[in-house]
């Protein structure tokens, strides 16, 4: 084994950063064995100095990412900072003096991943990001390298636990969603501010990485669809449960059946009991791949949380350090496939469609002639009618988003139908 150690420098040393210093330390010897050379942390850049963080020495703390990533002798940059910047640029920098990095930064990897890897490769270094999506779950490596020979054609991922968390609570007890959104928050699930996670832009940052990987193309977040889950009400799910379905908050990356384009979205969606994903409980992070060879397969685990999360980071500096050690780099970016990303109104799916209507003759002709006129077609149709007004769920065969949201609209128009109660994607059939 070389002794000459790998230096390592930490940007970042909050929940995530803290326990990658802490397994660094206690697994040392561990890691210097499969790694094929001692591993050093040789300096934690942190915004507040005057912390006392356990088990790191005050001599490697410091304020001063910038001078820290421009040292010229670090081996890897670990950044856990999350964000934009300064995380772009100090991990531009520790590129071009030599570093190679490992983030966690589904943000950043998200909106500038194809010019991040075109830094790490222009100064032959290595940018590993298992991290950055779903936590622990083995995800990226996966995607990139157990699945490189295979053709990958739908991914469908619960990546959000917060999210997860809620609606789960709100399938098994009824509760509403501020109801659940509070309980998340009690039990520091959610944070004061949860937008992030109930808007779906945490997901879908995850699902742009997650396309871009499975498709071998690149897929920015602002291709990707989002809505979030705060619309969901009890009585969706009591319509769910009518179908044999629950709901899921679910990121859904699809290459078109004809293979010319790609599609990516996240957005709340029933899936039936009998699908893998539904029996994902509480804030636990499931992905679901279907490829050519492979067929179906399914990674699961725990999604976020400092000790999970710095597994993912851990497994990633192992693996960049062999690199270095070996004077090799591992897979950059592969985007050669440079598929089109479709709007979200070329996508094609199934649809719960619940309207209040006033329960007279002629209504239900009224309205399934809408459908017809858009070229939706209707799978189910179930009526409860009260006092003249009625309740009528439709569930649609197979449409474009485009063709049922036209029939939405057309249906808003009609004077008998007083109000459209909820639109969810029926997804996993
Ligand atoms: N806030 C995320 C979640 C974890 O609830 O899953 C970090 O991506």
């Amino acid at each position: 084994m070389r002794t000459r150690p790998l230096k390592v420098a930490l940007l970042g040393c909050g929940v995530v950063g803290s326990e990658v210093a802490r397994i660094m330390t206690t697994h040392a010897d561990d890691l210097a064995a499969r790694i094929g050379a001692p591993v050093e942390l040789a300096g934690v850049a942190v915004r507040r100095p005057d912390k006392v963080r356990e088990g790191i020495d005050p001599a490697l703390v410091t304020t001063d990412a910038t001078a820290l990533v421009k040292r010229g002798d670090l081996d890897v940059v670990v950044e856990v900072i999350g964000g934009i910047e300064p995380a772009r640029t100090l991990i531009t920098t520790a590129f071009e003096h030599g570093a190679s990095v490992v983030s966690a930064n589904k943000a950043l990897l998200a909106q500038d991943g194809a010019a991040l890897h075109a830094a790490a490769e222009e100064h032959g270094r290595d940018l590993y990001y298992e991290a950055a999506v779903a936590g622990a779950i083995p995800l990226i490596r996966p995607l990139r390298e157990s699945l490189a020979g295979d053709k990958v054609n739908r991914v469908l991922g619960i990546v959000n636990g917060t999210t997860n968390f809620i609606l789960d609570k709100m399938d098994s007890t009824g509760a509403g969603y501020q109801e659940a959104l509070d309980e998340a928050t009690a039990l520091g699930y959610a944070e004061a501010d949860p937008t992030a996670d109930v808007e779906g832009f945490d997901a879908a940052a995850k699902a742009a990485i997650l396309a871009g990987i499975a498709f071998h193309t690149r897929v920015r977040l602002d291709d990707v669809y989002r809505e979030g889950m705060t619309e969901v009400t009890a009585a969706d799910f009591a319509s769910a449960k009518e179908m044999g379905c629950t709901i899921k908050l679910l990121a859904i990356c699809e290459r078109a059946a004809d293979g010319a384009s790609v599609t990516a979205r996240v957005h709340p969606a029933m899936i039936p009991l009998s699908h893998p994903l539904a029996s994902v409980r509480g804030a636990y992070n499931a992905v679901f791949v279907e490829s050519d060879a492979a067929g179906q397969l399914m990674f699961y685990g725990p999604g976020a949380g400092g000790s999970p999360t710095a597994s993912a980071v851990l497994g990633d500096l192992v693996a960049v350090c062999r690199n270095r050690l070996s004077g090799a780099t591992g897979p950059g970016e592969s985007a050669y496939a440079a598929l089109p990303v479709s709007p979200m109104g070329d996508v094609v799916t199934r649809y719960h469609i619940s309207l209040d209507v006033a329960d007279k003759p002629g209504v239900l002709a009224q309205v399934a002639t809408v459908f017809a006129e858009h070229g939706v077609s209707i799978d189910t149709v179930r009526q409860q009618g009260k006092d003249g007004e009625a309740s009528l769920v439709v569930v649609t065969h197979r449409a474009s988003d485009a063709a049922l949201h036209g029939t939405v609209e057309a249906l808003r128009k009609l004077d008998t139908v007083r109000g459209v109660a909820s639109i969810m994607r029926v997804e996993g059939e």
